[in-house]
């Protein structure tokens, strides 16, 4: 048996031997790095120097890098999902390329981790417009004896490495063709590495860093470079033969401490409290507003499942667990405990009252007059096999927060505390886009609905045809214009019946009370709505239109994101 430990200390020692230099892991909340919310993959500290200025410490680097992917959280649950995992990474910073990176990670993976050559597949890049396929890739590991049935190609949604998707990347990024590594753990589905059926795991990734994206294309860079990032805990499972990385050395011990059983439940409350430990252990509070917020979401996700599962909001053994397996990382236990067990004396009576009234009382209820949150609600629910209205609770909400600001009674408990800054972000994005349908379409175009997650935004609006590509691109070119602008968004209490006169867009007039609150945006924008909002256009990121369908007769539905900072690619 291989335990996580010594793998990361075999793959440390490998690359030292091979000239390169051990670099320390970065924090998980980025100290320099204003793009991006956490630290997701190990090549994110690593960007200035893929781009071409020279590091420090030489042009071949090693390190494990820890790593937090928000994006995941609602993955977590199956065998090899986790938003907190270590990358272990290797860099050449245009020095050694493919030949000598693919030679090295088939040593280490074959002879060091000892894993069965016949249970290790590899997918190649297949080319596209701009990037060829991936041929030197393909006859080095043919060289290394990797049959053709081996080898799968795929395009840029699988084999194509930067920070977001190869559509979105902004100007500037990175990026590049990858090979990646799978471990077959066997089993009889007939498939292929990149299905998710659990009998094939990634274990790591050497992408061939080359191209720059620019405005009108890719460029490629000075220097040719290697990125390979491969995950601990998932290595680690395929050294033990075992497909489940909640089983390995970096997990059970939690999970013994939770009860010894392995299931969705347990494998999300090892997971949340882990990445949470690691987090605060860095100096993060819980908070309603980004990282912070992710943090308080990890902890109450966490605590919803012990509850549940019949367990006490009793953390100290699971943090104890947690700092027995990380010496080498992890600094203030007393600090942690204290910071965890004062967030959670704050949401059990929440949650208590929350768990016993949750199918007495309405969502809206329970999150206006108990605090309870939304997401928790939805998430009870589809346990449940209920699906929750977000829209309704939305309008719900928007039309009670406008009246007990107008009233001045402030009796409005529950605050944004379901509102992160991603989601104020798309609620000022649907403003815009709603203004520019109507410039782009007419003025026929009238809301029909909305709902926005942290991941997109939805929009539903009265239009008898599918929108052609060259409209969407006008839409989105317009929405991106007045971002760029920078107008700011202001905040205006009038009555309802002379903004409306105004030209105010409203989603449902008579809902709102005589005296409203309007957001208008520069000359461009004016609806009448509760917020919250960005203070300011280019808060919001870069604008797109994702998907563009009918949602009913004569009305079409529109999805979008708006990338800022960049999202990392699960
Ligand atoms: N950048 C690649 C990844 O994160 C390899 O390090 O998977």
């Amino acid at each position: 048996m291989l335990t996580g430990t010594q793998i990361r200390q075999k793959y440390l020692d490998f690359f030292t031997k091979r000239g390169h230099v051990a670099i320390p892991s970065v924090p998980l909340v980025p100290e320099n790095d204003p793009t991006t919310l956490f630290t997701g993959s190990g090549m994110q500290p690593m960007i200035p120097y893929l781009l071409g200025q020279p590091h420090p410490l030489g042009v071949r680097l090693v390190d494990s890098q820890k790593c937090f992917r928000a994006q995941d959280i609602e993955e977590v649950g199956d065998n090899r999902h986790d938003t907190f995992f270590e990358m272990l990474g290797n860099w050449s910073l245009g020095d050694y390329f493919k030949e000598e990176q693919l030679i090295w990670i088939w040593e280490f993976f074959t002879e060091e981790l000892s894993l069965d050559p016949k249970r290790l597949y590899v997918s190649v890049f297949e080319g596209n417009a701009e990037v060829p396929k991936d041929q030197e890739a393909v006859n080095i590991w043919k060289s290394l004896g990797v049959a053709d049935d081996h080898i799968y190609f795929y395009g840029v949604k699988k084999n194509w490495w930067a920070r977001s998707s190869f559509e979105n990347m902004p100007v500037g990024e990175p990026g590049g063709p990858d090979s990646e590594v799978f471990y077959d753990f066997g089993g009889s589905h007939d498939c292929h590495p990149n299905c998710d059926c659990g009998r094939f795991m990634e274990i790591g990734n050497n992408v061939f860093m080359t191209y720059k994206k620019t405005d009108s294309g890719f460029e490629p860079l000075a220097k040719k470079n290697i990125d390979f990032g491969g995950g601990l805990e998932r290595l680690t499972a395929a050294a033990n033969n075992g497909p489940d990385i909640f089983k390995t050395d970096l997990f059970m011990p939690i999970i013994k401490v939770l009860g010894g059983e392995i299931s969705p439940a347990t494998r999300i409350i090892a997971d949340h409290i882990k990445a949470s430990v690691f987090l605060i252990d860095e100096g993060l509070l819980p908070s309603n507003k980004a990282q912070g917020y992710f943090l308080r979401r990890l902890l109450r996700r966490a605590a919803v499942k012990m509850k549940q599962l019949g367990m006490n909001l009793e953390f100290s053994k699971v943090i104890t667990a947690i700092f027995e397996i990380y010496p080498m990382y992890l600094k203030n236990m007393a600090n942690v405990n204290l910071e965890i067990s004062r967030e959670m004396a704050n949401f059990q009576k929440t949650l208590d009252q929350g768990l016993k009234l949750l199918d007495k009382v309405s969502p809206f209820d329970l999150f206006q007059s108990y605090g309870f949150p939304i997401e928790i609600t939805e998430e009870l629910y589809k346990q449940k096999g209920l699906n929750l209205d977000r829209e309704a609770f939305d309008l719900q909400l928007k039309s009670h927060r406008d009246l007990s600001r107008t009233a001045g009674k402030g009796m409005f408990k529950g605050g944004l505390q379901d509102s992160s800054e991603i989601t104020t972000r798309y609620h000022t994005a649907t403003h815009l886009l709603h203004a520019a349908l109507r410039k782009i379409l007419g003025s026929h175009v009238s809301q029909k609905g909305s709902n926005i997650t942290s991941e997109r935004l939805r929009f539903d609006f009265s239009h008898p045809d599918k929108l052609t590509s060259e409209q969407i691109l006008q839409i989105e070119g317009l929405v991106n214009q007045k971002i760029n602008e920078d107008i700011e968004v202001n905040k205006l209490e009038m009555k309802k019946d002379e903004a409306l006169k105004m030209g105010a867009l409203a989603f449902f007039p008579e809902k709102y009370p005589d005296v409203t609150t309007v957001y208008k945006i520069g000359d461009y924008s004016m609806e009448l709505c509760g917020g919250p909002h960005v203070t300011s256009t280019s808060e919001i990121g870069r604008f797109k239109i994702n998907r563009e369908e009918s949602a009913g007769a004569g009305i079409r539905r529109i999805y979008a994101t708006a990338l800022f900072p960049p999202q990392t690619k699960e």
